[in-house]
C-alpha cells in the first residue's frame, strides 16, 4: 500500500439505517463489527486487528455459515480469541498477502489517515496491514476527526531511545510520557503524545519513523483505511478513500 494522494472520500448509504439513537458505544462497535464481514471472503485467510470494536468482528467471524481458513493476528490478546473459537492461526511470515485486514482506530480522518496503539499493538498491526491488499477500519462515531492528534499520539520505542525520542517530541510542541505498567507484545514500552495538530499525516509518519529506536508510530498514513465502517447513530456509514 502507498500514500498516495486522496482523490475523493464517498458516502455510501447507512445499513442498519434506523433509529439507533439510544445505542450505547459498544453496540456501534458491535454494529460495525458485525458489518465488516461483508468484506471477508468465505474460506480466505483474513487479517484481524486488535481493541473492543475487532473483539466484536471476531465474535462474528466465528458466526459465518462457511468459516474463512484462518487469519494473520496482530496481537496475543486476538490470538487467543481466535483460537478459543477454533479459528486457525497463522504467522505472518507463512502468508504472502491477505485480501484484507479488519482493525479499529483511535481516530481516522476524512482522508482515512489513523491513529492506532491505544491497544499497544500498533506494530503487528501496521505489519499485517502491509500484507493486505485493502483495510476496512471498524469504528463508532466518536472516532471521526477531523484532524489528527486529540487522541495522544503511541508510539513504541526501544528501551534506551525512550528520553532522546521525548525530547524529539517536545522539541515539535508535543507532550510525551511513557505509558506507565505497559509493555508490547514485543517486549517494548510506548510513549504517548499529547497536543501534536497532525495535519500533515503522511510527512509526520516519515519523519518519526527515520528516529533511531522508534519501533513503530501510531499514525497509520502510508498504511490508511481503504474503507472505513463508521457506527453511527443512523447506521454503519461506508466511507470510502479513493486512491490516485
Ligand atoms: C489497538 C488499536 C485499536 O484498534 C484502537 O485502540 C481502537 O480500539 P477499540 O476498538 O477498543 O476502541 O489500535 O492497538
Amino acid at each position: 500500500m502507498d500514500g498516495g494522494p486522496i482523490v475523493a472520500a464517498t458516502r455510501g448509504p447507512a445499513i442498519g439505517a434506523g433509529d439507533n439513537r439510544g445505542m450505547t458505544q459498544d453496540e456501534l462497535k458491535a454494529l460495525v463489527g458485525q458489518a465488516a464481514i461483508a468484506y471477508v471472503q468465505p474460506g480466505s485467510i483474513v487479517g484481524v486487528g486488535t481493541g473492543s470494536t475487532v473483539n466484536h468482528f471476531i465474535e462474528a467471524l466465528a458466526k459465518m455459515p462457511v468459516r474463512v481458513a484462518g487469519a494473520v493476528s496482530s496481537s496475543v490478546q486476538s490470538t487467543e480469541r481466535l483460537k478459543k473459537h477454533g479459528i486457525p492461526v497463522l504467522e505472518a511470515n507463512d502468508v504472502t498477502s491477505l485480501g484484507v485486514y479488519v482493525d479499529g482506530a483511535d481516530e481516522i480522518d476524512g482522508g482515512g489517515h489513523m491513529i492506532k496503539g491505544g491497544g499497544a499493538a500498533l506494530t503487528r498491526e501496521k505489519i499485517v496491514a502491509d500484507l493486505a491488499e485493502k483495510f476496512v477500519c471498524i469504528a463508532d462515531e466518536s472516532k471521526k476527526v477531523d484532524v489528527l492528534g486529540r487522541f495522544p499520539l503511541p508510539v513504541e520505542v526501544i528501551q534506551m531511545a525512550v528520553a532522546q525520542v521525548m525530547r524529539r517530541f517536545e522539541v515539535m510542541g508535543g507532550q510525551p510520557v511513557v505509558r506507565p505498567g505497559v509493555l508490547t507484545d514485543n517486549g517494548h514500552p510506548i510513549v504517548d503524545v499529547r497536543g501534536l495538530s497532525i495535519t500533515d499525516p503522511v510527512a509526520l509518519e516519515c519523519e518519526i519513523n527515520q528516529w533511531p529506536g522508534v519501533v513503530c508510530v501510531g499514525i497509520f498514513a502510508r498504511h490508511r483505511a481503504d474503507v472505513c465502517l463508521l457506527g453511527t447513530s443512523s447506521g454503519v456509514q461506508t466511507l470510502a478513500y479513493d486512491k490516485a
